[in-house]
């Protein structure tokens, strides 16, 4: 591989970061749609497209790849009978979630910089190095290795909480808060090494998986959190460079 001379990687950055510090418009190939009756419908359509196109990320914007998503981490306190329990979930691959995903329906009041929408995800197979201690269902558990926590057909409610600011006297929107709930037809998890112990493990694993619906009821608000915070992260990058009037046409 040639190397690029030294001068041309800093014009390269010098150019990156005129771009993040100026206004911009939406990515090429995203539809806009006007804020009239048929907003809400308009964006449906829009967002669907706009999310197959970022799959494999952008640059300009800072988004990476999100098929396979990376999350470093992902911790999960349980604190309430019959599951109190500490489970961290590291270097964290997610597949399929972008791909698979549909948006159904927005319900948005932008006048107070709230977006509501509902989407179906067909599947989510997070794949991660897992530590947890504590317990299920009056079993104590422990053990740390490799994690297989996998969720079919979830409806997932998105709450996105904005605020606006102004940047050179333009009006922004930035995310306070972006909540997830989950909702999936059916869990499988797979904790490796569970116990230390093949047999034991085995024998847990098979416990889980028999009553992945209580098991699944007390992670999941731990669950939506951390992809809340991540899926705040990223619309935050589109958000906090382009202005409102920009993404959502007057
Ligand atoms: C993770 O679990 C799901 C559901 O059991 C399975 O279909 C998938 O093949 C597993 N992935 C890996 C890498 O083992």
């Amino acid at each position: 591989m040639s190397k690029l001379p030294a001068t041309s990687c800093l014009f390269f950055l010098l150019i990156v970061a005129i771009a993040q510090t100026s206004a911009q418009d939406l990515p090429a190939g995203f539809p806009k749609c006007k804020r009239d009756a048929n907003f809400d419908k308009c964006l449906v359509d829009a967002v669907n497209v706009a999310i197959q196109l970022l799959k494999s990320g952008n640059k300009e914007y800072g988004i990476p790849t999100l098929e396979p998503l990376s999350v470093k981490k992902l911790v999960i306190d349980a604190g309430n009978a019959p599951i109190t329990l500490r489970q961290t979930l590291k270097n964290v691959k997610v597949h399929d979630m972008i791909s698979t995903s549909k948006i159904q329906r927005y319900r948005t009041d932008l006048d107070k910089h709230l977006i509501i929408c509902d989407s179906k995800t067909d599947r989510i197979e997070m794949l991660g190095d897992y530590e947890m201690s504590g317990r299920i269902l009056l079993l104590p558990i422990t053990g740390n290795g490799k994690a297989n926590v996998t969720l079919l057909n979830t409806k997932i409610e998105h709450r996105l909480i904005g605020e606006p600011f102004e940047k050179d006297g333009v009006k922004y929107m930035r995310l306070k808060e972006y909540r997830v709930s989950f909702d999936p037809k059916r869990v499988y998890m797979r904790f490796d090494n569970l116990f230390n112990d093949k047999t034991l493990s085995e024998g847990m694993n098979r416990f889980l998986n028999e009553n992945w619906e209580i098991v699944f009821n007390e992670l999941k608000v731990g669950y939506a959190k951390s992809f809340g915070l991540v899926f705040r992260e990223l619309s935050n990058k589109l958000f906090e460079k382009i202005p409102f009037d920009t993404i959502f046409l007057s």
